[in-house]
């Protein structure tokens, strides 16, 4: 296969990528958008393999057994990892695969400082790598690093499962944290700078200890409901991270696929931090989510009374509506209660009642996380509206059902300039004529905060697992 017909497949590849962001934009070609996604992959992967055996033909080495190897190990464990997570782990999943990202383009920068001219980056190992490959070898290990790092700490505090302090959904303080941060940037950028001139060994090794400590440092003080800004900011990272190995590699192929998904990342981390009224900066620089009153996503131990009632109750409220909006949250996924949902919108339809669904941006675990779990059920998209569309009808409306969201209706944002969520935009549910929600408990959320929604006077809640209780008023309203 000759070097042009390479760079031609690698173009076709890159063209796919393109046409896979563009689909994935919306619900409706979004499926087209993950086959394009798909096949670009596979066309690169095969280029990939196919320039490697080239070389390794050329070079008369035999590095493509290992190479097939490590696709059949990492392509099986890809597989079974993605069949089997459930939609509500995708976000550790997500986190889990930048960590992995990160780690590669570690190992493949220390190869690459160690024996440059396996990778065709020097002739021969006596020649000194080129200054402006040392620079990229820093960037991609050290961002490579962070990443790896810094995705480890996001799993953890997105799976919310394991004990250890670090990995709790509450942010983690200390005093004096931005300096120590402040240094141990400036530790890095010089040890990098001194390996770029110098091609010091020890510099670099150094340089690479300090990026894996940052990582941990930059995500540990990021909690509650900021984490959605730290999901998208290492997506954007890892695309980088694989740039900047690209680019030492001379991959055409790693620089473009890489610039593609740092520049979707950071500007979808653009659109979360304005979904949540933060500045990107304060964010990073310090865990602009938390309080030292802050609780983690842990239950409140409050008790005040709250008026409840049953589904038959709820069924008899909306059946009675004209006008319902349905703002769905996290535990309306973690319930798959999507399809009971739309029979259930079926019938109030049927019945004249106008039914609407309200997006919050940050609704759920992942980035259009709600809007996934509607399309599931084929829920129709001009029924589904965002945030900025629908907020100014919630004042006239008869019925909000509130299903498993917490976070994103707490009028604590409004009213409390002293909540950690203060500032961030929410679906304005409080201003409905009646609001009904529907959760297992009076837990909090992910932020860990109490919800004065639940204790208004037109308030009711009706407690039980999403799925149960839908079904139940399906039931009812029949
Ligand atoms: P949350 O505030 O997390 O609230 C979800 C609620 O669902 C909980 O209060 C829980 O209460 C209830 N619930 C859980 N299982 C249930 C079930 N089986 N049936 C009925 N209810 C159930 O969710 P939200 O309002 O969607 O807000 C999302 C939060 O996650 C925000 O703070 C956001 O910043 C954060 N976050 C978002 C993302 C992205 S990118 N979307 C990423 C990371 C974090 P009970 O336990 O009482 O049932």
């Amino acid at each position: 296969m000759s070097m042009n017909l390479i760079t031609v497949l690698y173009l076709i590849a890159s063209i796919c990528f393109i046409q896979a962001l563009k689909g994935l934009s919306h619900p409706t070609t979004s499926r087209r958008g993950n086959l394009f996604g798909m096949l670009g992959m596979g066309l690169a992967v095969l280029t990939t393999v196919a320039l490697i055996y080239k070389l390794g033909a050329e070079l008369a080495t035999a590095g493509i057994g290992y190479v097939i190897v490590g696709l059949l190990v990492g392509g099986s464990a890809g597989s079974i990892m993605a069949k089997r997570v459930e939609m509500t782990k995708m976000p550790e999943l997500v986190a889990f695969m930048h960590s992995m990202i990160g780690l590669a383009a570690v190992f493949i920068a220390v190869a690459a400082v160690v024996e440059p001219q396996s990778l065709g980056i020097v002739a021969s190992i006596n020649d000194p790598i080129p200054v402006g490959n040392r620079l990229e070898l820093f960037l991609g290990a050290a961002i490579g690093a962070i990443t790896f790092s810094g995705s480890v700490i996001a799993f953890g505090k997105l799976s919310g499962k394991y004990k250890f302090r670090l990995f709790q959904g509450a942010p983690v303080q200390f005093p004096g944290q931005h300096m120590i941060n402040l240094v141990i940037g400036i530790a890095i950028l010089v040890l990098g700078v001194t390996y770029m001139f110098t091609g010091n060994l020890v510099a670099f090794s150094l340089m690479l200890i300090f990026a894996f400590v940052i990582g941990v440092l930059i995500i540990i003080p990021i909690g509650g409901a900021d984490m959605p800004v730290v999901v998208s900011m290492l997506n954007s990272y890892s695309g980088w991270a694989a740039a900047g190995i690209g680019f030492s590699l001379n991959n055409s192929m790693l620089i473009i696929a890489g610039s593609l998904v740092g520049s979707s990342g950071a500007i979808l981390s653009y659109i979360m931090c304005r979904a949540m009224n933060r500045s990107f900066f304060n964010v990073i620089l310090g865990g602009f989510g938390s309080s030292a009153d802050a609780g983690p996503a842990a239950g409140s131990s409050e008790q005040r009374p709250v008026k409840s009632g049953s589904a038959d109750d709820a069924a008899f409220l909306l059946s009675n509506a004209d006008s319902v909006i349905i703002v769905p949250g996290y535990g309306l996924a973690v319930a798959r209660a999507q399809h009971a949902l739309m029979e259930l919108v079926e019938k109030l339809t049927h019945n004249g009642v106008t039914v609407k669904y309200a997006i919050h941006p940050v609704a759920g675990r992942m980035p259009g996380h709600m809007n996934v779990l509607l399309a599931e059920a084929e829920v129709p998209y001009e029924q589904v509206f965002e945030m900025e569309d629908i907020n100014a009808e919630f004042g006239q409306t008869d019925v909000v059902l509130v299903l498993g969201a917490n976070d994103v209706v707490n009028p604590a944002a409004k009213n409390d300039p002293k909540s950690p969520i203060a500032g961030m935009p929410i679906l304005e549910a409080f201003k409905a004529k009646t609001i009904i929600v529907n959760k297992r408990s009076m837990a909090s959320g992910y932020a860990g905060l109490d919800n004065e929604l639940f204790y208004l006077d037109k308030t009711m809640m009706v407690f039980g697992d999403a799925k149960k209780v839908i079904e139940d008023m399906v039931k009812a309203v029949d």
